[in-house]
Formats: C-alpha cells, sequence, structure tokens
C-alpha cells in the first residue's frame, strides 16, 4: 500500500510537471522570456525608439518612468494611465497628478507602431512601460535590470483611482507610506524608487507652499534651506509661473545617480514630499542617509523596488487584453 502510494505520488510528480511549466504565465506570473519566442525583438526595438527620443530631449527619460510609475498605482500595471477618453472610458491623463504634468504619451505611441510592425497585437503596452522605465534609467546612468514580462491590457481606466492612489507631494510622510502600503510596497521601496526625482523637472505649482506658506501661518517650510528657497522664488512666486520647470535634482538634473539623497542632506530636496523623508520618520531617515552615502546600495535597491512596482496587480492570461493602440481599447 505505501509502495503503491509512493508509486502514485511520485508518478503524478512525473506526469503534471509539464503541465506546471506550461501553466507559468496563466498563474499571474510575470518573466523576462515571456516575448523571447513570440517577439524576440521586442526589447531591442523598445530600447531604440527610447534612445532616441532621450537623445532628442534628455528629460523625456524621467517622463517615461514616472509613467510607469502613474501606471502601477492604479489598478496595478496594466496600462490604464495610457487610454484617452472615449465612450464609457475617462481618462486618467485628467488626474490632479496627470494633468498638465505627464507626458511621453506620443514616444508609447512610436514604440507601439514599431512594435505592431513587427509583431502585431503581441506586446502589451503594460509591459512598453515597464520596459521604458528601465530603459530610460539606464540611458541616464542608473541601474539596469531584467523586466519580468508578460502583463496585459485593461479595458477601462480609473479617474478616481489616479486621484486617490498616487501620492501628492503635500501629502504627509504618513500619507504617503500608506499609500505605498496599499499597493504592496513597504518604506524601503518609497525611499528607494523617490529616488528616481535624481532626474526630471517639477512645476512651481507642486511645491509653491513650501516658498511662502507651508503650513497656513505665512513662514516658508522650515525644513527648506533658505538659500535655495531664495534661488526658486523668482521663479515661483506666490502667483503666477504655476507651469515653471524646476529641477528636482538641481545637482546633476539629468544624471541618474544618489545627488538627490545628499540634497535631501542638504535640506535642499525640492518637493516636500522628498523632504519628509528625512524628517517624518526614523527608518526612512536611516535610508536616505544610507543611499546618500552608498550609491551602489542606492542602484541595487532601486532595481529590486523597481521590479516589485513591475508586480503590482497585472493582468495575465486571458484577462485583459493586447491593445493594438495604447491609447484605445480594441473594438
Ligand atoms: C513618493 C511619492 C511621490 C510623490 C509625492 C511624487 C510627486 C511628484 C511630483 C509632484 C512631480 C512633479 C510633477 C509636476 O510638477 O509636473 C514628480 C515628478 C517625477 N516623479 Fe515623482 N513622486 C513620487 C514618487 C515617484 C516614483 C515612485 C517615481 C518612479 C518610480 C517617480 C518619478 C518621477 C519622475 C521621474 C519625475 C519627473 C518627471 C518629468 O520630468 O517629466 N516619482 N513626482
Ligand atoms: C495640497 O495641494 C492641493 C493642490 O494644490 C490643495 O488643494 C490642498 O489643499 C493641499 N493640501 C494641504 C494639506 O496643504
Ligand atoms: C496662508 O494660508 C492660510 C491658510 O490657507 C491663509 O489663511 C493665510 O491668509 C495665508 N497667508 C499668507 C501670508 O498668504
Amino acid at each position: 500500500m505505501a509502495h503503491l502510494m509512493s508509486f502514485l505520488i511520485a508518478f503524478s510528480l512525473i506526469a503534471f510537471a509539464p503541465f506546471c511549466l506550461c501553466d507559468k504565465a496563466k498563474d499571474g506570473h510575470l518573466y523576462p522570456q515571456f516575448y523571447d519566442h513570440s517577439c524576440p525583438k521586442a526589447q531591442q526595438i523598445v530600447k531604440s525608439v527610447v534612445a532616441k527620443a532621450v537623445a532628442k530631449e534628455t528629460r523625456m527619460a524621467a517622463s517615461l518612468l514616472r509613467l510607469h510609475f502613474h501606471d502601477c498605482f492604479v489598478k496595478g500595471c496594466d496600462a490604464s494611465l495610457l487610454l484617452d477618453s472615449s465612450g464609457t472610458i475617462i481618462s486618467e491623463k485628467r488626474s490632479n497628478p496627470n494633468r498638465n504634468s505627464a507626458r511621453g504619451f506620443e514616444v508609447l505611441d512610436e514604440i507601439k507602431s514599431a512594435l505592431e510592425k513587427e509583431c502585431p497585437q503581441t506586446v502589451s503596452c503594460a509591459d512598453l512601460l515597464a520596459l521604458a522605465a528601465r530603459d530610460s534609467t539606464v540611458l541616464t546612468g542608473g541601474p539596469s535590470w531584467e523586466v519580468p514580462l508578460g502583463r496585459r491590457d485593461s479595458r477601462d481606466a480609473s479617474l478616481s483611482g489616479s486621484n486617490n492612489n498616487i501620492p501628492a507631494p503635500n501629502n504627509t510622510f504618513q500619507t504617503i507610506l500608506t499609500k505605498f502600503k496599499l499597493k504592496g510596497l513597504d518604506v524601503v521601496d518609497l525611499v528607494a524608487l523617490s529616488g528616481s526625482h535624481t532626474i526630471g523637472d517639477s512645476r512651481c505649482t507642486s511645491f509653491r507652499q513650501r516658498l511662502y506658506n507651508q503650513s497656513g501661518n505665512g513662514q516658508p517650510d522650515n525644513t527648506l534651506d533658505k538659500s535655495y528657497a531664495a534661488q526658486l522664488r523668482p521663479r515661483c512666486p506666490r502667483s503666477g509661473g504655476d507651469q515653471n520647470l524646476f529641477f528636482l535634482d538641481f545637482v546633476s538634473p539629468t544624471k541618474f545617480d544618489n545627488a538627490y539623497y545628499k540634497n535631501i542632506l542638504a535640506s535642499k530636496g525640492l518637493l516636500n514630499s522628498d523632504q519628509v523623508l528625512l524628517t517624518k520618520n526614523e527608518a526612512s531617515m536611516e535610508l536616505v542617509k544610507k543611499y546618500a552615502e552608498n550609491n551602489k546600495l542606492f542602484f541595487k535597491q532601486f532595481a529590486k523596488s523597481m521590479i516589485k512596482m513591475g508586480n503590482i496587480t497585472p493582468l495575465t492570461g486571458s484577462k485583459g487584453e493586447i491593445r493594438k493602440h495604447c491609447r484605445k481599447v480594441n473594438k
């Protein structure tokens, strides 16, 4: 009897093992080789279009990196962000975090059309975002990582999700951490991923409050360096100039490095959400100090946290679809 049992167990392990392997893609699990057979050139195509766009305008690297974040925090990494308004869909591009701010959509259109030529309806827009974010990081001098793939695209968008789930620059540390935790990310991910602000720009409207009236007492933010604040005010006046652009990392604005953390230690984080990483929480403070001191450690954790963020509730298997155009659902 015991022999028969162990035979049956061994037999079923061998017999069903291939099915388990085949189901790898269908059990919600992403993996880097997903397009190796269906579209072997996919990664190369994405990289070449991103490289061209970043060569034309360095900031595009930052803009593309941010899009992946704004996608993943709303219903998971499903390219819901890329849908334009149409029919019942109200575009996330209209939300507070995205309006007059999120950019780079034309580059994704270009990547998608190149991919549709090479292998029609095979590579999802959600995966394009993940790959473009990685390529953008590498192109500006940051770490590289293998991007797990196999996400599918949503058939709807969530404007309210975009307004509520993406942290705002004037949210408290606790609110920001809570928004990360709701997505399965922790304080280590929060501090490492905020390091994205080592590249790219912010509008005056995203940090003005700090320059003039931080707590409603008519005083500037006392965690903001006074001479840095004085440099910011001329182009970010009390009123007007909302859309004026400022480097998030004034020391090395186009280079992906750990200067962002050094700036924070010098009270020169541009956004309130940057500076609170140092001033409001012990664990977060320790991490800011560590990454300021050790670029290698920052790079390693950044790559890890990007993969984690990229894994937020993807659509897999037969859920969702592979869009033909990133801006609209298939008919
Ligand atoms: C921790 C909470 C975060 C807050 C409150 C926040 C907020 C902001 C704000 C207000 C801007 C400037 C937008 C504007 O004024 O137009 C910005 C830009 C940017 N953010 Fe974040 N962010 C956060 C986390 C992240 C994460 C996790 C990433 C990527 C993984 C990221 C990537 C970027 C990049 C690259 C830019 C520059 C974009 C460009 O130049 O086009 N941010 N962020
Ligand atoms: C944060 O900024 C938004 C948009 O400018 C504003 O409506 C809101 O009152 C601010 N919240 C706090 C707590 O200052
Ligand atoms: C600062 O903000 C508070 C609350 O929003 C407002 O009542 C006050 O008038 C503002 N003060 C100045 C000097 O702008």
